[in-house]
């Protein structure tokens, strides 16, 4: 065998060794996350994640290739924290509420901590219309808004796994509610009117609170929307005096009925296709 062919064949057996690692670490996260789940045990633990990282620096402290492969440590645990969603969600998750809930903070806590896409409704509305949410109702009325926030809905049911953070008036609309319904679980998130006051004060880029940001008109829209708010939800969580971190925890708690329902549909109709049914 020359030099190279032997290096070339080291190089191979190197790659099938990390390939299997890979497909045992995979096994061990899938196992992980499961087992926190049945056992109680929170799941969103971001400081193992860091300690990890920096015993892994330290070990390879000297070595001159420490950053390539700190690069794609990163990348096994940008999958690995996919995979966790895969086993806890797979499904769409929307978030509806009142303006001032939370819903984007919830959305980027997932994200950080699940490596979940997040459409930031408002925010593609506005990139895709080159204008701010105040400049769209100003320029082309509410009625053109919410008929942009409709075909973004519609447009969320191919894709998995992905966190959906509605504009607060979305749930209004039974065809919206109806688009989320068909490809995941509608989670509302409420908030005293104090705690949304105290959140949309600073914020100008909410046209129907804008002029009016007091508790009595916060309370008054609010009420109005509760009605259709509950009717769309599958899930309901009081933000109030909780930290992200925990209400993804509560997301997640209240989420698992609902893919263990979704899981067993699913082996059923496997079952039949196996199986048909006599006639
Ligand atoms: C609206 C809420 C806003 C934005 C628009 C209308 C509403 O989104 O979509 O100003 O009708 O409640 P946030 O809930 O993210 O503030």
């Amino acid at each position: 065998m020359d030099k190279l062919e032997k290096l070339r064949n080291d190089l191979y057996m190197c790659d099938e060794v990390i390939i299997d690692m890979l497909r045992m670490r995979c096994q061990i996260v899938q196992e992980l996350v499961n087992y926190k789940q049945e056992n109680g045990i929170p799941t969103v633990q971001p400081q193992e994640e860091e300690r990890k990282k920096k015993s892994f620096n330290k070990k390879l402290e000297d070595y001159q290739y420490r950053k390539s492969i700190m690069k794609v440590y990163d990348r096994i645990l940008y999958q690995s924290k996919r995979i966790q969603s895969h086993e806890l969600f797979d499904l769409n998750v929307f978030l509806i509420g009142f303006m001032g809930v939370g819903k984007s903070t919830i959305s980027a806590a997932l994200k950080e901590v699940f490596a979940m896409d997040v459409i930031e409704m408002d925010e593609i509305i506005a990139q895709r219309n080159g204008m701010s949410i105040s400049e769209i109702f100003e320029l082309h009325g509410e009625e053109y808004f919410r008929n942009e926030e409709t075909n973004l809905l519609r447009e969320c049911e191919n894709k998995k796994n992905q966190i959906i953070s509605c504009g607060g008036g979305a749930a209004m609309r039974q065809v919206n509610v109806d688009e989320m319904k068909k490809s995941g679980k509608v989670v509302l998130l409420t908030a005293s009117p104090d705690t949304i006051l105290d959140r949309v004060q600073a914020s100008h880029d909410r046209p129907l609170l804008e002029n009016n940001k007091t508790i009595e008109h916060i309370t008054k829209l609010m009420e109005a929307r509760e009605p259709a708010y509950l009717k769309a939800a599958d899930i309901v969580i009081n933000t109030d005096g909780k930290s992200a971190y925990e209400i993804c925890e509560e997301i997640i708690a209240k989420i698992q009925p609902f893919r263990e329902e979704a899981q067993a549909k699913a082996e059923a109709v496997k079952t039949e296709e196996v199986q048909p049914a006599q006639a």
